[in-house]
C-alpha cells in the first residue's frame, strides 16, 4: 500500500518516524476517518470541522487543511482503488526531544494518511448485530478525536471475544456511545441518543441521522438512555462512517424484540442510503 507521510507518497513499510514523535510516546495526536460514496468524500466539511476542533482543543498547530482533499484523492489514484474507499488521517503534535510531558507551541505535526477499499459489511447491516455493555473507561474529553484509544481497544476486543460487533459504554447509570460508534434507541417510534457533551464524540453519521429525523418528521430526543431502562426500548442501532446505520438485535444475552432489525431502524437506514446514493 502506498501511504501519505508529510508530503510524500511512499510504500507503507518504508515510512520512518522518530520514536520521539509525541504520538508514539504519549498518543499525543488526533485523527479522522472518512469514506466515499460514488467516489466522493462524504461530509468532508463536517470531518474537517471536527478535525479543526480536536486540534484546537489540544493546541496542535496545523493550518494546511486545503491540501487534505487532494491527499485523499491522490491516495486512491496511486493505489489504483476503483471502488469506494475509506481514508484515515492522523496528525501528531510532532517530535520533541528529550521526552517531557509539557509541549512547546512551535512543533511541526507529522501527517500520516492512507486509503483502503471499503469492506463489505452488508450482512451486519441487513441482519443486525450483537453488542455487549461495558463500563466506559475513557477520559472525560471524548469530544476530542484523539489517538489515545486504549480503553476503546480493550472493550472492543472484549466484544469480539464475546462474538459481538461492538461494545456499548455506560458511565454511572447512563449510556454514552459505542467504542467506535454512536448509539441510538427507539421507543414508541421516537428516536433517542445521548446529547453532545464531553462524554461522546460528535459523530458525523449521528448528525446526518438527526437531520433525517427532523426532515422526515420522526420524533427524536437527545437525552441519555439509562442502563436500567434499556429493556423498555423497542429497537436499537449504532452509527458510524463505515458502520453506517447498523441495527442492534442483541444486547448481551437479551434478544431485542423478535431478534430482527426494527421498523424505525430500517426506515432510517433507507433514508440514509438515499442520501448516500445521491452524493
Ligand atoms: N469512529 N463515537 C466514537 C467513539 C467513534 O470513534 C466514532 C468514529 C463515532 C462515529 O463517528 P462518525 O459517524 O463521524 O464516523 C462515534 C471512527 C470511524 C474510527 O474510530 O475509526
Amino acid at each position: 500500500m502506498i501511504v501519505h507521510f508529510n508530503d510524500k507518497y511512499i510504500p507503507h513499510d518504508e515510512v520512518k518516524i522518530s520514536p520521539f514523535d509525541r504520538a508514539f510516546l504519549f498518543a499525543d495526536g488526533v485523527y479522522e476517518a472518512l469514506r466515499t460514496y460514488n467516489g466522493k468524500l462524504f461530509r468532508l466539511d463536517d470531518h474537517l470541522g471536527r478535525l479543526k476542533y480536536s486540534l484546537q482543543e489540544l493546541e496542535i498547530s496545523f493550518k494546511d487543511f486545503d491540501q487534505i482533499e487532494n491527499i485523499f484523492k491522490k491516495l486512491a489514484e496511486i493505489n489504483n482503488i476503483k471502488t469506494d474507499y475509506s481514508v484515515y488521517l492522523q496528525l501528531s503534535r510532532g517530535i520533541s526531544f528529550p521526552r517531557t510531558h509539557n509541549y512547546e507551541g512551535n512543533l511541526t505535526p507529522n501527517l500520516f494518511a492512507f486509503a483502503k477499499p471499503i469492506k463489505d459489511n452488508s450482512k451486519e447491516k441487513t441482519n443486525g448485530v450483537k453488542v455487549i455493555l461495558e463500563k466506559d473507561l475513557r477520559w472525560l474529553r471524548c469530544d476530542i478525536k484523539s489517538t489515545s484509544l486504549l480503553p476503546s481497544i480493550m472493550v472492543n476486543q472484549n466484544a469480539i471475544r464475546n462474538n459481538a460487533f461492538e461494545a456499548i459504554l455506560f458511565r454511572d447509570d447512563f449510556i454514552t456511545e459505542g467504542s467506535h460508534t454512536n448509539f441510538f434507541a427507539v421507543k414508541n417510534n421516537a428516536v433517542f441518543t445521548a446529547p453532545l457533551s464531553n462524554y461522546i464524540l460528535s459523530g458525523v453519521t449521528r448528525k446526518v441521522v438527526l437531520e433525517l429525523c427532523r426532515k422526515n418528521k420522526i420524533d427524536f430526543s437527545e437525552e441519555y438512555i439509562k442502563v436500567n431502562d434499556i429493556k423498555t426500548f423497542d429497537e436499537f442501532f449504532i452509527t458510524g462512517t463505515t458502520t453506517e446505520i447498523t441495527p442492534v438485535i442483541q444486547i448481551d444475552d437479551w434478544i431485542v424484540g423478535n431478534g430482527m432489525p426494527g421498523n424505525v431502524t430500517l426506515k432510517i437506514q433507507e433514508l440514509f442510503f438515499n442520501v448516500t446514493k445521491q452524493v
